[in-house]
């Protein structure tokens, strides 16, 4: 059971607060608070929170506890409560932000928590005390002066959490790895060929690097590398530690092309580790990296690898280790560090740019004229401009059967997607295999779960009509005769899109996924250096029916082809995405009715934000396509580095115009297909990745306002395109009007 499991995550710390936090609390500004009992939960009391007055601003009223014993630095602490909204009865989130502060200085918390259901809903924040408090020094302080809105806060904790503990182990070097003399490298001469030697370096602990020269173009990265085999054997899980230097001497993009993987040797070459390392300076940057085993390997099984097929470039690579831990340390214990470029530059180019798109294109001006019952202007009345509902789609692929379900974990599930989200894809429950499995995928149940959210009035993308691999699609397929195959997919795609629990409901559809490793049914085109042309089993034309099918099927859905691989290599001229780009413009070429393209962004490592807009230029300027976000996660265990990215990625897509929507692939880690990319750990503690999305979604780019009517009777806001209630108020009279708007408006309200 959920809360049981709360309860004892949480208890294991020492309490901050005093025995009482609820009565110990101290209220500032206009809201009522009172303590009331609560039913059928672990906790018997929590506390209820109103405010009346409509508008104000945030830190209007608050409520404020402070630490009754002294925080050492790099503490941990973390803050938990169950939240639930009771009033007013809407579908709107509530206006309240958590903040952990010492009186002057920045706050160390400071995130929103969206709410907009009576379902008691768990957060939890994790951090580490960047110094020492003395006890009543750090005030933990909930603000909620914006109203009106009625909460409720229960089992409030504040504690401090058990130390990790220490690393006991030292790794043990593995062989030869970092011996330069012991190392091979390979440069494919139909990429121009290029060199590696040893020069003498002046690093932090080392002289000694590798100087290594593409001559490049390349568009594949394994096309030029350097290798050394592990000497001992390694068994699947055990504990691994990365790390070397590098730094850029020159290159054709603003940073070098290369990666550092840790592969089987031979065979499908699955990979243990593998990250980027977009370096952009002569500075020596490092990279730390813990990682497990994917396998058993016996001596030289497995190979440590940088890969750099592309350039033209020139980069050194020095002080190479790795260790091996095995079951001797967790990934926890062991130091992360890497960076992407740009990666807190505060006044990059690329972010200012984004900023002021933001301004212009994601808001309008709202113009409000308040009239009295004659008709004339009525200067000096209060308003408050409260953003209900943001334009822009934000939301996350989800489970049909965590919608349905009856576990204490499927409510958080579901008030989580009810409170933050307004788009989602069902993660698999569309697909073709899963829609036909009608015992472990029962189409009834997806046909509930699409019905839970239409009363929700959540939108739902949908994904995905062909997903041309034999892999990827029901078993039968790769023994039909052509005729027969090309019958069976005419029939999937009528089959689901007419569907009577679906049909006309999704205002996307993924028609095509991943043409360029999915090709068993319609081949590959031809044009593509490095790609070679075939017909697969129906030939390249026929995805283009598929196309038409969907749009006469259903005409109102936007038809998307989707793929990944785009921004994810950080490669404007990568094999995979040359790919896409060139299939994309064989449909386009042949007119077949395609609206959309999804950037899916699955993220192994970050990337430059400028090469991402390269990118985005390139489709942008060929195509005339509307484009999503939809598949984004970043699979990296540095959470700091996830935070970081996830806020800059999601900046530079929000200044888009071009993009409508932004989905992650998953946002709790036990349902995640890659459980370290999500936003919410196993017991829904935020993660930081959490908390920064949320202070963009639901602060930075939210409206809240207050102004006066001028001698005209009016005020000019400017808005984010969206819902929004206004308020006016001028002595005892109060009118309230709704405005829905995603483009420049003028709204008259008549006073009474
Ligand atoms: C993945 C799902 O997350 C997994 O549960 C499933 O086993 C395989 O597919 N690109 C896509 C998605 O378009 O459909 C994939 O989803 C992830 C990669």
């Amino acid at each position: 059971m959920f809360p049981i499991l709360v309860f004892a995550a949480t208890t294991l710390g020492q309490s901050l607060l005093s025995d009482n936090p609820l009565e110990a609390r101290q209220n500032n500004g206009p809201a009522n608070t009172e303590i009331v009992a609560v039913d059928g939960e672990l906790f018997t009391q929590s506390l209820r929170i109103e405010t009346t007055q409509p508008g104000g601003k945030r830190s209007d009223a608050s409520a404020s506890w402070t630490n009754t014993t002294a925080i050492a630095a790099s503490e941990r602490i973390r803050v938990s409560f169950s939240v639930r909204k009771t009033a007013p009865a809407d579908r709107f989130n509530i206006r309240a932000t958590l903040r952990l502060e010492e009186a002057g200085t920045a706050p160390i918390l400071d995130t929103v928590f969206p709410i907009n259901t009576p379902i008691w809903t768990f957060y939890a924040f994790d951090l580490t005390a960047p110094k020492a408090y003395d006890p009543g020094t750090l005030a933990l302080r909930l603000l909620h002066g914006q109203g009106p809105q009625t909460y409720e806060i229960g089992d409030l904790q504040w504690t401090r959490q058990p130390a990790l503990p220490a690393l006991s182990a030292e790794g043990e070097p593995v062989a030869p790895i970092g011996d330069w003399d012991r190392s091979t490298s390979y440069f494919d001469g139909t990429s121009g060929g290029g060199s590696a030697r040893i020069v003498t370096a002046e690093g932090p602990g080392f002289t000694q690097a590798m100087r290594i020269t593409t001559n490049g173009p390349s568009t594949v990265i394994s096309r030029a590398a350097l290798t050394w085999p592990l000497s001992r054997a390694t068994v699947r899980n055990d504990v691994m530690h990365a790390s070397f230097w590098v730094r850029r001497i020159s290159s054709s993009t603003s940073a070098i092309q290369a990666t550092a993987i840790v592969e089987r040797n031979g065979g499908t070459f699955s990979k243990s580790l593998q990250i980027s390392l977009p370096v952009e300076t002569d500075q020596w940057q490092r990279f730390q990296m813990p990682f497990r085993m994917d396998d058993n390997y016996a001596p030289g099984g497995a190979l440590f690898r940088f890969q750099f097929g592309g350039g033209p470039q020139v980069f050194e690579i020095a002080d190479a280790k790795l260790l091996h831990y095995g079951t001797r340390a967790t990934l926890e214990q062991l130091p992360v560090e890497f960076t992407y470029p740009g990666r807190n530059t505060v006044d990059a180019t690329w972010k200012r740019d984004a900023l002021s798109r933001i301004e212009a294109d994601r808001k309008i001006d709202l113009s409000i004229r308040v009239v009295d019952p004659a008709g004339n202007p009525v200067k000096g009345a209060t308003i408050a401009v409260q953003q209900l509902s943001q334009a822009f789609r934000y939301g996350s692929a989800i489970t049909a059967g965590g919608i349905v379900g009856t576990t204490a974990d499927d409510a958080q599930y579901r008030s989580r997607i009810e409170s933050h989200f307004n788009t989602i894809v069902f993660e698999n429950d569309l697909k073709w295999p899963f829609w036909e499995a009608s015992n472990s995928f029962p189409q009834s149940r997806t046909r509930n779960a699409i019905r839970w959210l239409e009363d929700r009035q959540i939108p739902m993308r949908g994904h995905v009509l062909v997903w041309p691999s034999w892999r990827n699609t029901p078993a039968d397929l790769p023994n039909l005769s052509p005729e027969a195959l090309r019958t069976r997919i005419d029939n999937r795609i009528r089959n689901v899109l007419t569907d009577s629990g679906v049909a006309g409901k999704l205002y996307h559809w993924d028609v095509l996924n991943e043409p360029y490793d999915n090709f068993d049914i319609q081949g590959r085109i031809d044009g593509v250096s490095g790609v070679p042309a075939s017909q697969g089993k129906l030939g390249n034309e026929e995805a283009i029916r598929w196309f038409e099918l969907a749009r006469q099927t259903d005409p109102n859905a936007k038809l998307f082809l989707n793929d990944y691989n785009q921004f994810e290599s950080g490669n404007v001229n990568g094999v995979h995405l040359s790919y896409t780009y060139a299939f994309l413009q064989f449909l386009k070429d042949r007119n077949a009715p395609v609206d959309g393209f999804g950037f899916q962004s699955h993220f192994g490592t970050p990337q430059s934000i400028e090469v991402i807009d390269t990118i985005v230029k390139r489709y942008a300027d060929a195509f005339p396509y509307i484009f999503a976000v939809s598949e984004f996660d970043v699979n990296t265990p540095d959470e700091a580095i996830q935070a970081d990215f996830t806020k800059d990625f999601m900046t530079y897509i929000f200044s888009q115009k071009r993009f409508e929507d932004f989905l992650m692939w998953g946002f709790w880690e036990r349902r995640h297909w890659l459980p370290r990319g999500a936003m919410y750990r196993a017991d829904w503690s935020s993660k930081p990745n959490a908390v920064v999305s949320n202070n963009l979604l639901f602060r930075d780019w939210w409206t809240d306002l207050n102004g006066e009517s001028d001698d005209e009777g009016k005020l000019k806001a400017r808005v984010f395109k969206g819902t929004h209630q206004v308020t006016v108020r001028i002595g005892d009279t109060i009118q309230v009007l709704n405005v829905d708007g995603t483009t420049d408006k003028e709204v008259q309200i008549d006073l009474p």
